[in-house]
Order: C-alpha cells, then sequence, then structure tokens
C-alpha cells in the first residue's frame, strides 16, 4: 500500500509537530510519523516535567553552531512571543522561574496536547510507532518504506532531533539521511550536560554530593554565573550544564567560587574585621560550610585571617576565583539534555531550512548543528526552526 503526502515530517518532537502545523496551516496534506511508541517525549520530560518552552531573551548569541548567523533568520520571524501568544491560546498558565525562562504552571504535556490540538486543526496527520527505512529520491519528491506501508511525498521533513537520551527515542537517523543526500556532519558530542571527575578530584568531593553553590564557571572564553552542585561522579548544575556545552576534555575549566565578588579586596577586609577568625569560618558565611571546610582541609591553609601575609591572602583570593579542578568527561549522551554538531548549516537555506543540495528536503529543530544553552532556547529554535520549514515544505 502507498499513501501519497505533500509533506511528511520524520519526527513528531518539538520541530517536527511545529512544522506539521505550520505546513497544514497553507493547506498542505501533512503527515508526521515517528519511531516511537509516543510523541513528544523530550518535551514531557522537559523543564523537570514544566516545559521550559521558551526563553523571553533569545537572541542568536545564545546558540552554539559553527555557523554562527544561520539560526537569525528564523529567530527573527518567529519570537518568543509568537510562541507565548500560541500558549495563550491554549489557555496554558506559564510563569518566569529566572533570566527569561517561561515554564508551564502545570504539566508538560500540555504543550503536547497544544501541538496536537493545532496539528489535529489542520488536518496534518500524526502516527506514533512507525520505524522508517532511508528514504529515496524519487521524480519530483521523496518514497519512503515504513512499518505502516510505503509514502511518498514531495517534501520531506527530517527532525529526528540529537542522540540525547537515546532511551526515549533518539537516534543518529537524520544524521545518516543527511549523509545519504551528500551533507556534511559538523561532530556531535553531549551538550548541557553534567561534567565527571577522576582520581583525587573526584576521591576529595565525592561525600559532599548534594551540596550546591553559585559559581561563575568559565572555558574557552564563555563564562556563566548560576549554581554548581556536587554530585557523587562529578559537578552538575545549571552552570556546569551551561560551561559543558562550551568544554571539551583536556580543556581549561575556571570556576570562580566568589562570583561578583573582588576576592583579594573582600579576604583584605576580612582580615581587618575578625583577624582572630579561622579562613573556613569566613567562607562559610558566603558558601556551604561543609564545601568551606573541604577547601581548607585540602585546598587552602587554615588559619586565623590575622596570620594570612599579604602574599598569601594574594594566592587564596586568585585559587577562590580559579579553583584548579579538573574534569575528565561528561555523563555522556544518557543524560545530556542536548546535543552539539549534526547537519552542517552551510548547505542548508536559513531562511527555509530546505537543503541546497536536494530540493524538497528540509532539515529542523537539534538534527541540524545549532545548539541553545539551558533556559528554553532549544525549544525555542525547535519552533522558530519549524515555522520556517513549514511555511515552505
Ligand atoms: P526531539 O528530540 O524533540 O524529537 C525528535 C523526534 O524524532 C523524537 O520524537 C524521536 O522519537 C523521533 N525519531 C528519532 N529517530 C527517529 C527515527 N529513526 N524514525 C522516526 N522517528 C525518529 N529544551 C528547552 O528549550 N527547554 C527545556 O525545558 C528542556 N528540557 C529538557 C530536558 C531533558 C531531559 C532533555 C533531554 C532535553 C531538554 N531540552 C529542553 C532540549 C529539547 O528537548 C530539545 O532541544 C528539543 O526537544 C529538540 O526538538 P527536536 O524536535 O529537534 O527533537
Amino acid at each position: 500500500m502507498s499513501e501519497t503526502w505533500d509533506v511528511v515530517v520524520l519526527g513528531a518532537g518539538a520541530a517536527g509537530l511545529m512544522t506539521a502545523l505550520a505546513a497544514g496551516r497553507r493547506g498542505r496534506r501533512v503527515l508526521v510519523v515517528d519511531h516511537a511508541n509516543k510523541v513528544g517525549k523530550k518535551i514531557l520530560m522537559s523543564g523537570g516535567g514544566h516545559c521550559n518552552f521558551t526563553n523571553t531573551g533569545t537572541t542568536a548569541a545564545q546558540y552554539l553552531s559553527a555557523n554562527p548567523h544561520f539560526c537569525k533568520s528564523a529567530l527573527a520571524r518567529y519570537t518568543p512571543q509568537d510562541f507565548i501568544d500560541l500558549v495563550d491560546a491554549h489557555g496554558i498558565a506559564w510563569h518566569e522561574k529566572e533570566l527569561g525562562q517561561l515554564f508551564c504552571d502545570g504539566a508538560s504535556r500540555q504543550i503536547v496536547r497544544l501541538l496536537l490540538d493545532e496539528a489535529d486543526g489542520v488536518g496534518a496527520q500524526v502516527r506514533a510507532h512507525c520505524s522508517v527505512q532511508m528514504p529515496r529520491r524519487v521524480d519530483g519528491g521523496f518514497r519512503l518504506d515504513t512499518t505502516l506501508g510505503t509514502l511518498e511525498c514531495a517534501s520531506l521533513v527530517v527532525a529526528t532531533g540529537g542522540l540525547s537520551i537515546p532511551s526515549m527515542g533518539a537516534s543518529g537517523f537524520g544524521y545518516e539521511i543527511a549523509r545519504s543526500f551528500g551533507h556534511a556532519l559538523v561532530p556531535t558530542r553531549a551538550g548541557l550536560v553534567p561534567l565527571t571527575l577522576s582520581g583525587k578530584h573526584q576521591e576529595r568531593l565525592a561525600d559532599l554530593s548534594g551540596v550546591a553553590l553559585d559559581v561563575e564557571a568559565g572555558c574557552n572564553g564563555a563564562s556563566f554565573r548560576n549554581r554548581m552542585l556536587i554530585t557523587h561522579r562529578g559537578l552538575s548544575g545549571p552552570a556546569i550544564l551551561q560551561i559543558s556545552s562550551y568544554w571539551q576534555p583536556g580543556d581549561d575549566l575556571r570556576l570562580d567560587l566568589l562570583p561578583g565578588r573582588d576576592a583579594a579586596a573582600w579576604l583584605k577586609a576580612q582580615q581587618v574585621e575578625r583577624p582572630g577568625t579561622e579562613l573556613k569560618n569566613v567562607l562559610a558565611e558566603v558558601m556551604p560550610r561543609r564545601f568551606a571546610q573541604r577547601l581548607c582541609e585540602v585546598w587552602l591553609p587554615n588559619r586565623p585571617m590575622r596570620q594570612f601575609s599579604p602574599a598569601h591572602l594574594q594566592d587564596t583570593a586568585a585559587l577562590l576565583q580559579a579553583w584548579p579542578l579538573v574534569a575528565s568527561g561528561t555523563e555522556g549522551y544518557r543524560t545530556a539534555e542536548v546535543t552539539l554538531g549534526g547537519v552542517d548549516t552551510r548547505e542548508v537555506s536559513s531562511r527555509t531550512l530546505e537543503s541546497q543540495r536536494t530540493p524538497g528536503l528540509y532539515f529542523v529543530g537539534e538534527v541540524l548543528d545549532v545548539t541553545g544553552w539551558l533556559g528554553g532556547y532549544n525549544f525555542q529554535w525547535a519552533w522558530a526552526s519549524g515555522v520556517a520549514a513549514g511555511a515552505a515544505a
């Protein structure tokens, strides 16, 4: 049995569903297929179950890509406010958590419901449990053999996402399709992911698992001020997840444990104010006590403030502002929120997301080499790229 559609979308995640409703609104006959047993699984698990669906401060500067300009066109034409309007139209209550991050008050499934209702409203069909073989080019379009029969379409949209969380349906199929149609790939790696420690670095911190503190984490020119969480295996928390996207094995990680303070001036002031107080107790006022104590057992001398010479105080300040911890790796795709790299954008139109090698073939969402920071930016890219492709496919 063979069915013919105007548009077939591979992947019923955020970008695929958004493409479907945008194309459906133009009167295109759209079918979305997904190999998973349920659609929108990552949306369901996102934002701790409340889906951080956009970020009001979205600009191209919050995305990593070999071509940092690529995302600008789609982001400019579908803004966070456009998605907020859609959320409001569906009566979904939301709130801003911090830094422009918007979350549902209720469960993430409201966003999946919104997308499915909108898709339904424009006649787009969505089918889960559908495995697909490598698409083939046929006259004026594409043919796909699937477990639900053969599909033919004029436009094929690849919205299969990245490699993160394979147990949620992630696969490298989108990359294979890109390669088979002659597209280059930017090497992929896990992003927004906890960092691991090994050897003495891990031993010195493992028993502090659960301790969290504010830091500024820096690497390769980027820096993020937010919470850091010590885990059994290493470091996590928003500051670490953010910087993980900029870190690669062997790179220096810079952790400022007194973010926003001039550590030298602050320590000098403490020395004047309370010369008899030990360093660990001074530090315990600005960071968790157990952590301050460990710093003073392993990395810093613990003695009354008056016993620090000016040079020792300088050294102490320098260590606190650049804590010399060496990460050994990341937790990998098993826990990563996103995949860095992907389909090279140089042969994809930034306006329509159409392949410049194969007319009618489109790539949207995370499968492309466009990766946002933590905080709703990745969904905003999924919505914006989906709308751009849906307007053309
Ligand atoms: P997505 O991965 O959503 O969808 C791809 C779809 O393709 C899946 O349904 C998959 O089953 C399907 N597929 C894959 N291979 C296939 C094949 N061979 N055949 C058929 N179908 C196939 N972002 C954000 O902005 N705010 C947030 O709160 C969060 N939170 C969050 C939490 C967690 C735990 C994770 C893992 C990720 C996030 N993210 C996030 C990131 C966000 O979920 C992600 O960037 C988007 O879902 C990407 O959307 P896509 O549609 O491109 O891929």
